[in-house]
């Protein structure tokens, strides 16, 4: 069997299946004598009853969404990297006694007790060292606390079997994030200590990195759906209605622009300044946070990801806000696109910045780290 699938022109590769609460999206990433190439990309809506507060509630209604997205993309493939997140996915850096990797995986179990909200003998746990030594503090190492509940795992899984697929491995979204970031950003940048900011539907999620290093990750439920929500309730819309005027006349007003704009757009504004406010402060929540741990060490950049960092001028918004440099992101900046059905090029050039999750997932085996 595996000799012929050799002979057929190799196994297929392992896709990236970013499962949102709003949007699907599936990748291949092939590796090309002049560079990765995307090579296949499945992308369509969620099924609304699929998800409940950000939650899979039937399994078995997104397998065949995802099934869906497998045949009429023609994709060939077979096994899958997915992801967890949602606020259940606890990741903290902590400080335990020094020890070696091998005592760690063991007291981690201990330690986590009191962070969980759920019992730990019902979770994922892992911890990963972060320095090996802390300033001032003897015999203290800090540790990268990373737990997701079974539950949540086992949905992910679930879906994934019941698309008949294979679960090649389930990551947790930052780290799928990272790679991706790695794409996105010169070396020198990546080096220093960047945000990311993923703004979906349910979820936004505020990860810090410094050189590539995850320390501070908190998941926040000002997001896609608080806009549209906003919108409805003013306007007095659906949600499928507010959701496409949104997309297609929302924009953020910028301070200093005084360009005339068209009146839909100036009250769309004025209904989702509360959100974006309340977005600005768990941001900044989350930078205070971490530069009081980090004895004084601020964000260098900000980059936006997901598909609410398309929101017209978010990126220049947040910007002037938070006054550090931020920028959009482009997983597939310096990667070439193979033959995708049903979607143009300048169309998934677009939609980039969403693509994040499901680039760094396929990545996986690619980039190890
Ligand atoms: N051009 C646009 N302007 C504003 N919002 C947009 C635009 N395009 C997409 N969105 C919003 O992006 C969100 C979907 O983004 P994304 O695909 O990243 O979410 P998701 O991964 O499905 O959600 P989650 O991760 O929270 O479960 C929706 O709320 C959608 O309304
Ligand atoms: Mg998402």
């Amino acid at each position: 069997m595996s000799f012929l699938l050799k002979l057929l022109g190799g196994k297929s590769s392992v896709g990236g299946l970013d499962l949102g609460s709003n949007t699907v999206k599936l990748a291949q990433i092939a590796k090309t004598p002049t560079g990765f190439q995307l090579s296949k990309l499945a992308v369509g809506p969620t099924p609304a009853q699929a998800f409940k507060d950000g939650l899979i509630v039937d399994a078995r209604l997104l397998a065949d969404k995802v099934r869906e997205l497998i045949l009429n993309n023609k994709l060939n493939i077979n096994r899958v990297v997915g992801a967890v997140y949602g606020q259940s996915v606890v990741i903290r850096p902590i400080n335990m006694t020094q020890m070696t990797d091998r005592e760690l995986q063991h007291a981690i179990r201990f330690e986590a007790e009191r962070y969980l909200p759920y019992p730990v003998a019902e979770a994922n746990i892992s911890g990963l060292v972060l320095r090996r030594e802390v300033e001032g503090e003897e015999k203290t190492m800090e540790v990268l606390l990373v737990a997701a509940p079974n539950d949540l795992v086992k949905n992910t899984q679930d879906v994934i079997k019941m698309a008949v697929l294979e679960p090649h491995a389930i990551d947790i979204e930052p780290f799928a994030l990272v790679r991706s970031l790695q794409l996105t950003i010169d070396p020198e940048i990546f080096q220093k200590t960047v945000a990311l900011i993923n703004m979906g539907a349910t979820f936004t999620g505020i990860s810090i990195f410094k050189g590539g290093i995850l320390r501070h990750h908190r998941t926040v439920t000002v997001a896609g759906n608080s806009f549209t929500k906003a919108i409805g309730q003013s306007l007095n819309l659906s949600f499928e209605e507010a959701e496409k005027i949104k997309k297609d006349k929302g924009a953020i007003r910028l301070e200093k622009d005084s360009t005339p704009v068209a009146p839909t757009t100036m009250r769309i504004f004025n209904v989702i300044v509360p959100v974006l406010t309340e977005l600005i402060t768990e941001i900044q929540r989350s930078f205070d946070y971490y530069r009081s741990r980090y004895r004084g060490e601020s964000v260098d950049q900000v980059v936006l990801s997901g598909g609410t960092a398309l929101f017209k001028n978010m990126d220049a918004y947040i910007n002037n806000e938070l006054g550090i440099p931020c920028m959009m992101a482009d997983p597939l900046k310096n990667i070439s696109l193979g033959d995708i059905v049903g979607l143009s090029s300048d169309e998934i050039r677009e939609m980039s910045p969403s693509l994040m999750v499901a680039v760094g997932l396929a990545m996986r085996d690619q980039m190890r780290g």
